[in-house]
């Protein structure tokens, strides 16, 4: 584990030279080493040799430097590497190797990093070379992480730093002057001023004669012919309105000199500002793959690591400010041997309740389009699935997961399990291809994440492979597979239940369909696992820090209904909402529970179950987890009692130190089918 010292923050400033740089060195090494090496684990940076191009003072570097063999801390500025070089002796960090060059040519051989990190960097170089210079070094499949800054980050410097520091202000709006020059360039603006300039010279009082013009009669000529073009009109605004008067001089200067010289405008500053489809065509120029973007700090590929607060403010004003990046070099080497190790890593990787969030002014939570699920996940599953063999891998985890299997029944159950362990339901940020169809059964399994049309796409592969015959069933809002075991069609059902839940009949015999219509209720003796549950609204962090509501309403099982439902609608039915406790103590040999009534109004009766157990259930519903332990349903060792008040008071004669109290709330839904599962509230501990 990562526990490197911290050096005190002044120490740290005292390296510098002057005191902007103290200022630097203070503002980026603030948050502590820690939290870097936070950011790099939920991007999985870890492992091989990494590239922190255009190091600065190399924050990132000595954060990365204990999950890394090797870090190349690299830059321009010599200072600032030279701060890096003593922080790293200071700390006794032995493999970060530092060198000095420009990212647009660097020093080093082909396919030499495993992963590059570029963080506010990119936008002060000829991008397009250092990606190319990117591509060169990184070996297929590895990763390059960019933090860049779009137009807001230059307005932000105008605005709010602009006022006590003109130098910054004057950054931002070279920065933003370069930008809209770039865009009018890139839609061709050079050509359209040649040719109007070439009109106006031509109807001007002293003709062609182009030397005897004054810089006046330029300037003016100038200005008419960016204000006869639509895009020059937008350019001169954007200019006048964003960087200035002074820049509208500069503006007609330029593109004067573009219109008569076929050169560039003039750039005082190497600075740009990029959005975000701007870098993506570049990086697809370069060779790479897979592009994702987010709000700075919003990239996240380990799922279960919770959301880290962003480093900057991903919109000021309205306009896109800092944000980040990653793309893939493609991997077109040859698949590797199977490997099932590789799957259940993915699996546990993927498995977690986040939600995925599409940053934007407004952040909002996806649903179930396109872009849910990040792309680059989505690719590298797909990589991954070729890679191990395609095809050839599922038959060879089919074998895997049959092999002993004693009975056709023996085989179905074997591989239902496996997919329902192997597909955490998200139905938020469900895997789908670039134009919204189901992804093949390999990428979905790869994935880990899915939903019921998934989980039946990828039964009926496994199925089929293993000699079953197999088919989907469209029911109501749900799909399951059907699997004939031993001449009978049964119910395959890896979305709705979950962790080896493998539905029977009253008679022990696997599930189907048939029993189903005949007596639905008998669904719902079992756990619906995969139906997500949480007791009432709650904010959801997310992957920005911003708080979000919206999904976790609808996954209260009052909201839900039972599951009989969703396969024959004419038992649609609800159960009653989670008990609150909101009192309990145990004194003098008693123990009084009270709780809220769990209105129902769709049931009359409502009754509950109290149970008091010595030992925990093992999970709360804010982490309830997706292993076994939601199976288990309260103790009751200590005392069960059933009632239709909304208080008990009973005596008490356990020894044990600590209790642990729940109260399910039940319905008439007891009286079709006793064994209805209904799930317990939140348990409540009672200490002795
Ligand atoms: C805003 S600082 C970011 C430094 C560091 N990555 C961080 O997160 O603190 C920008 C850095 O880019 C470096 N830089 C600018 N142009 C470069 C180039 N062409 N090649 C290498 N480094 C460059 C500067 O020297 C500076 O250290």
């Amino acid at each position: 584990m990562f526990a490197l010292p911290e050096p005190p923050l002044d120490a740290i400033a005292s390296l510098g030279h002057s005191e902007y740089e103290r200022d630097f060195l203070r503002r980026e090494f603030e948050p502590g080493l820690q939290y870097y090496a936070d950011r790099l684990r939920r991007l999985m940076f870890a492992g091989g040799r990494l590239l922190d191009a255009g190091c600065g003072a190399g924050q990132w570097s000595l954060a990365a430097s204990p999950v890394f063999e090797r870090v190349d801390a690299f830059d321009i500025n010599l200072p600032r590497l030279d701060v890096t070089r003593r922080l790293a002796r200071q700390l006794g960090i032995r493999n970060v190797a530092i060198a000095a060059g420009s990212i647009e040519s660097l020093p080093y051989a082909p396919e030499s990093f495993d992963a590059i990190l570029c963080y506010g960097v990119i936008v002060f170089t000829d991008i397009a070379a250092a990606l190319e210079q990117f591509n060169r070094v990184l070996k297929p499949g590895g990763r390059v992480y960019v933090c860049l800054s779009a137009d807001g980050w230059s307005h932000f410097l105008i605005r709010e730093r602009g006022p006590a520091e003109p130098r910054v202000a004057d950054i931002g709006r070279q920065t933003l002057y370069n930008a809209y020059w770039r865009r009018a360039s890139q839609r061709g603006i050079a050509r359209q001023l040649r040719r109007v300039l070439a009109q106006l010279r031509e109807m001007h009082p002293r003709g062609a004669a182009l030397r005897r013009l004054t810089a006046t009669d330029s300037q003016q000529l100038a200005r008419r012919s960016l204000l006869s073009l639509e895009l020059g009109q937008q350019l001169f605004g954007q200019v006048e309105s964003f960087c200035g008067p002074e820049f509208v001089t500069k503006l007609l200067a330029d593109a004067w000199v573009v219109a008569t010289d076929d050169a560039a405008p003039q750039r005082s500053l190497k600075a740009d500002a990029l959005l975000p489809n701007e870098l993506e065509a570049l990086t697809e120029q370069a060779g790479f793959e897979a592009f994702q973007w987010s709000i700075e700090g919003g990239l996240t590929c380990d799922w279960l690591q919770p959301p880290l607060a962003p480093k900057y403010e991903g919109y000021y004003e309205g306009h896109l400010s800092v944000w980040e990046a990653m793309f893939v070099k493609p991997d077109t080497r040859p698949a590797a041997a199977a490997d099932l190790s590789r799957h259940e890593l993915a699996a546990i990787a993927a498995r977690s309740g986040r939600l995925f969030l599409e940053p934007g002014e407004v952040t909002v939570l996806s649903n179930a389009s396109v872009d849910t699920f990040p792309r680059e996940l989505f690719e590298r599953a797909r990589r991954i699935g070729v890679r191990l063999g395609g095809s050839k891998y599922l038959d060879l985890l089919v074998k895997a997961a049959t092999t002993g299997a004693t009975s056709e029944a023996d085989a179905m159950t074997r591989l239902l399990e496996f997919v329902q362990r192997s597909i955490f339901r998200d139905p938020v940020s469900q895997p789908l291809t670039a134009d919204g169809g189901m992804p093949d059964p390999l990428t979905i399994l790869m994935s880990a994440r899915g939903r019921c049309s998934h989980t039946t796409a990828l039964l009926i592969d496994v199925f089929t492979r293993a000699g079953l015959e197999a088919r989907p069933r469209q029911l109501t809002n749900h799909v399951i597979a059907e699997v004939k075991v031993d001449g009978r069609w049964v119910i395959a059902d890896a979305d709705a239940f979950k962790n080896g839940i493998v539905l029977r009949n009253r008679g022990g015999q696997l599930l189907s369909l048939d029993d189903v219509r005949d007596d639905p209720y008998q669904l719902d003796r079992y756990q619906p696992t995969g139906w997500w549950i949480r007791p009432g609204s709650r904010f959801t962090t997310g992957a920005t820090g911003r708080q979000v509501t919206g999904y976790v309403d609808a996954l209260d099982p009052a909201e839900r209904g039972f599951v009989s439902g969703y396969y024959n609608a004419s038992a649609r039915g609800y159960p009653p909402p989670l008990p609150l406790i909101d009192h309990f103590e145990v004194s003098s040999g008693r123990l009084i529970v009270e709780w809220k009534p769990a209105r129902d109004q769709r049931s009359r009766d409502v009754r509950y179950r109290v149970a008091v157990g010595s030992a925990s259930r093992g999970w709360t519903y804010d982490a309830p987890g997706m292993g076994d332990q939601i199976r288990r349903t309260p103790q009751r060792d200590v005392c069960y009692v059933e009632t239709a008040e909304t208080r008990v008071d009973v005596p008490i004669d356990a020894t044990a130190p600590r209790l642990y109290v729940s109260v399910t709330a039940c319905n008439e839904r007891v009286e079709v089918e006793p064994e209805t599962f209904f799930w317990p509230s939140e348990e409540v501990v009672v200490d002795r």
